[in-house]
């Protein structure tokens, strides 16, 4: 059907989300966050690297000031242990207390990640600690916070692009599509 040379040769099933809708809702989205954090410093947390696209976006349509920094979450040991832990292998040197947080990833699947995180961070005594994902599976069991800010509702197949990734593959793809 295509023949994106982005694509290693992969055939897109299906386009979920394309350029100009995803340009329109991080502008959406962006307009809420501005209209959220009246005062107050805020810090905008990335989850990398699956975020890097989305937040570069997003940062540029909040219009207040703000700060930028980024962390590395790895969940260690047995990966088939569903209570696996979280481990900050880049975390973040901006100090966090008093402060508006907001953690932006770019999918929320299981949710284990963000739960785990959001307990870590949360220790750090932050103002407040929301979520803004680009994509929610709605499928999430494992995380009892509510996501405050959503990009899209998304079909529960494997998504890649706008910074999301097969196996590394598919990150800079500008759009989100399902692959055959
Ligand atoms: P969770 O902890 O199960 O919510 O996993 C969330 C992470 O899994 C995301 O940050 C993504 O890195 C990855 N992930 C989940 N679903 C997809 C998908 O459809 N495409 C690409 N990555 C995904
Ligand atoms: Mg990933």
């Amino acid at each position: 059907m295509n023949a994106d040379p982005r694509l290693l040769g992969r055939a897109v099933k299906r386009i979920a989300f394309d350029e100009e809708t995803i340009a329109r809702r991080v502008r959406e989205l962006g307009r809420e966050i501005t209209t959220a954090y009246p005062d107050g410093d805020l810090l905008v947390l990335g989850l990398l690297k699956g975020s890097f696209v989305f937040l570069a976006d997003l940062v540029r349509e909040i219009r207040r000031p703000l700060h930028v920094d980024f962390l590395v979450a790895s969940s260690y040991g047995d990966a088939t242990v569903s209570s696996g832990t979280v481990r900050l292998v880049y975390d973040p040197e901006t100090e966090l207390e008093g402060k508006h947080i907001l953690l932006v990833e770019d999918i929320v699947d299981s949710g284990r990640t963000l739960q785990k995180l959001l307990t870590l961070l949360n220790a750090r005594r932050p103002k407040s600690v929301e979520i803004c994902a680009l994509l929610h599976k709605h499928i999430a069991t494992e995380l009892h916070h509510p996501t405050r800010f959503i990009g899209f509702d998304a079909p529960n197949e494997f998504l890649v692009g706008y910074g999301l990734d097969h196996a590394e593959n598919f990150r800079h793809v500008p759009y989100v599509a399902s692959l055959q």
